[in-house]
């Protein structure tokens, strides 16, 4: 090569670095809002917008847009998870956290990794969250949380495992379904399940480069007989009472966390009670911190920097888990850096990221438990009642709350951010719960509180999806769903916003006016968020397919599309403008049909407390009274629950490789008493026709 040729192969690089240069993921990529080629991070970005700046597919044409690619996925059941792809190749988890590495150009697998969950979690497999919302990627590794509580550096080239350590207590019944988060060389992860177990939540991060820990943060305070971890946690032990500290408090981190650059900062989301009820937790009142609160931490040390509480004394599961998402906006007049949250209990917050100073709270659907925040104080004022004072109040949002973790999404160029919302109340009831002699449960769900174990009927919940304006604190336009359970938003400079549905269809509105331009039907109910990025500098747009979640276990109302369990394919989509594929094919909606054995004779007796143990281990995965929203067999209509030895054999050895846990140490009458439960509800749709 002579001069000539080399000053223009330089020449040319220099022109065309995005051809040649690969991207890093580190802090600077993760902060690059202008990087339209790659989707690095769980929110995109660390700011966590779910936009992307890209414009080739926009309101004008995306009429156009086609299936390019579509991978099948036969082992997986609920996918919820938010793909992350670098420079073309495509990185996911699926069912039981099985992560695999796609070519983003063709669909074809690279590599898959099983860190083998059902095998390892053994019995506590039945703790029902079978997927994982995401996963990460630092530098040359991706980062993977099991539901079962390990976390995993793998080599993002070919998927061997490089180190793993267990984030959770031996014999504890949490698990992980959030994404691990990265930044400045460290993962930081948390957990969930505060309703199986006495649960203290906490969050920690490790070094990435060894798995050896960096730093730890609880939420909430331990026995102070042991002592504090730190003052935060002093502070907090003085706003409760009783003996909190034996049921755990709760607190648990199982999704919202984002990382601000700009302030060195970790900020959390953290979780509700455990128990929920708080005349169990906390009988003497008080606010619990730091229960429902977004906490920022000091991102190299660790320690407290501020909080704020946005349900004190938290008593119905209203947890502030969500998404935080930073935004740069201007408030009154002056430009403020503010985080986004909208958590379950229905109000839109608007925080100094700063300080945590709250700048605005606004209602963004029916919420009856408090009348508004006050703003001078930063609190909510309480609705008389809404803690089922006399023991029983239908409230306002449900347990899953205005807003669950499907993801919201802010554009900053409309302003505006799209909410997945619910509107949907819960019976709150103390009824038939031991509020003085109630103990954490094992592995079994018990929450302190009855909130429903009955059949959902398919009006219920409705849900839909806003586009709330948070400076101007009002709704610009809102588009009704199908069902509560819809997933999370992606949002474009093409003007676009993307967003599947329950009913399967894959849409895209109009940004600023919520029109849709543009729709298809996957064959499956939707409950995963879309991603954008380029491929040869061309805009790809994909998105996971696969019913699932905890909305499931609403019996009728998740049921009602006909997702029935294994029936319909789990797939990852991509499409493009001009790509012209046909859809596959997807059975047509099933609904399991219920069979009555009626010869055989049911013991109410035993039924009766059938029903119980039912609702505390198998309504889960199987559904309030027997009655499948998709995430497990429908019980009434299976094969194996009509005869007696049949289903003792499938309930003491389960299916474990398929999700069906063991239960080797049930006793024959408890048993019976699950057999006759079910039949006794097989019997009953049967008569009823339903
Ligand atoms: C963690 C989720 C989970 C829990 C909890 C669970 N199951 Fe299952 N169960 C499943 C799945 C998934 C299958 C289907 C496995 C397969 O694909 O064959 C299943 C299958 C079954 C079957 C076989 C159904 C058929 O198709 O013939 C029976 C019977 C059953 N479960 C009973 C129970 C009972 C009783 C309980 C409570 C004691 C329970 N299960 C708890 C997930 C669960």
């Amino acid at each position: 090569m002579n001069f000539r040729q080399s000053i223009l192969i330089l020449i040319f690089l220099l022109m065309a670095p995005s051809a040649y240069s690969s991207t890093v993921v580190n802090n600077d990529s993760l902060s690059d809002e202008s990087d339209g080629k790659n989707w690095l991070g769980f929110g995109k970005t660390y700011s966590e917008k779910r936009f992307s700046p890209l414009t080739e597919v926009n309101s004008d044409n995306v009429g156009r847009l086609g299936l390019q690619w579509v991978l099948d996925l036969p082992t997986d059941r609920s996918l919820l998870s938010t793909p992350l792809v670098v420079d073309g190749v495509m990185f996911f988890t699926g069912s039981y956290s099985h992560t695999r590495a796609v070519n983003a150009k063709t669909g074809e697998v690279i590599w898959t990794f099983d860190p083998k969950v059902r095998e390892i979690a053994g019995e506590r497999l039945r703790i029902y969250w079978d997927s994982s919302r995401g996963l990460a990627i630092w530098e040359d590794r991706v980062i993977i949380a099991t539901v079962d509580g390990r976390l995993i550096s793998l080599d993002a080239a070919t998927g061997t495992k490089q180190w793993e350590v267990n984030t959770i207590p031996e014999g504890k019944a949490y698990y992980i379904s959030g994404a691990p988060k990265v930044f400045d060389g460290k993962v930081i992860v948390g957990n969930g399940g505060t309703e199986q177990e006495a649960a203290r939540g906490y969050v920690v991060a490790y070094d990435i480069a060894t798995g050896k820990e960096a730093w730890k943060f609880y939420v909430v305070p331990g026995n102070p007989a042991d002592g504090f971890e730190n003052e935060a946690m002093e502070m907090a032990a003085k706003t409760w009472t009783g003996d909190w500290w034996t049921f755990g408090g709760g607190g648990n981190v199982w999704h919202g966390i984002t990382y601000d650059p700009e302030f060195d900062q970790v900020i959390i989301g953290t979780g509700n009670g455990s128990p929920w009820n708080q005349k169990i937790r906390s009988p003497g009142g008080g606010d619990n911190l730091f229960l429902c609160s977004l906490i920022a931490i000091d991102s190299k040390t660790g320690n407290y920097k501020w909080h704020y509480q946005t349900v004190p004394g938290e008593t119905w599961d209203y947890n502030s888990n969500m998404d935080i998402v930073l935004a740069d906006l201007e408030i009154g007049g002056e430009p403020r850096k503010v985080l986004l949250h909208a958590p379950k209990n229905g109000f839109f917050y608007v925080i100094d990221r700063h300080d945590g100073e709250l700048l605005s709270a606004e209602k963004i659907g029916k919420v009856t438990w408090a009348s508004h925040i006050d703003m001078k104080t930063g609190r909510p004022v309480e609705i008389e009642g809404s803690r089922y004072e006399d023991g029983r109040e239908l409230i306002w949002p449900s347990v899953f709350g205005v807003h669950s973790w499907h993801a919201m999404s802010f554009n900053p160029l409309t302003g505006l951010a799209y909410i997945p919302t619910i509107e949907m109340p819960s019976l709150f009831t103390d009824e038939g719960v031991d509020l003085k002699g109630w103990r954490s449960p094992k592995f079994n769900l018990d929450a302190g509180v009855a909130f429903g174990v009955e059949d959902v009927p398919p009006d219920y919940g409705t849900g839909a999806l806003l586009a709330w304006d948070p400076v101007a604190k009002k709704k610009v336009w809102e588009r009704a769903l199908p069902n509560n359970w819809n997933p999370g938003t992606m949002t474009t400079a093409g003007d676009l916003v993307f967003q599947g549905t329950a009913s399967g269809d894959f849409i895209a509105y109009h940004a600023k006016t919520g029109k849709d331009l543009w729709k298809r039907n996957l064959g499956s109910g939707i409950s995963a968020p879309p991603v954008t990025y380029t491929i040869d500098g061309k805009q790809h747009i994909s998105l996971l397919v696969g019913w699932g979640g905890g909305g499931l276990n609403l019996g009728t109302l998740a049921g009602q599309h006909g997702w029935a369990y294994k029936i319909h394919p789990r797939r990852l989509f991509t499409f493009a403008l001009d790509a012209d594929l046909p859809i596959p094919k997807s059975p047509d909606p099933f609904f399991p049909k219920p069979v009555d054995v009626p010869d055989l004779e049911i013991d109410t007796t035993l039924a009766k407390a059938g029903a119980s143990q039912y609702a505390q281990t198998c309504l889960w995965c199987h559904g309030p009274a027997a009655v499948s929203g998709g995430m497990g067999p429908d019980l009434r209509a299976a094969p194996t629950t009509r005869d007696y030895t049949i289903f003792k054999n499938e309930v003491v050895n389960g299916r474990q490789s398929l999700g069906m846990p063991y239960f080797p140490r049930y006793s024959e009458t408890q048993i019976q008493e699950l057999f006759h439960y079910i039949r006794q509800e097989a019997r009953k749709a049967v008569n009823d026709g339903t």
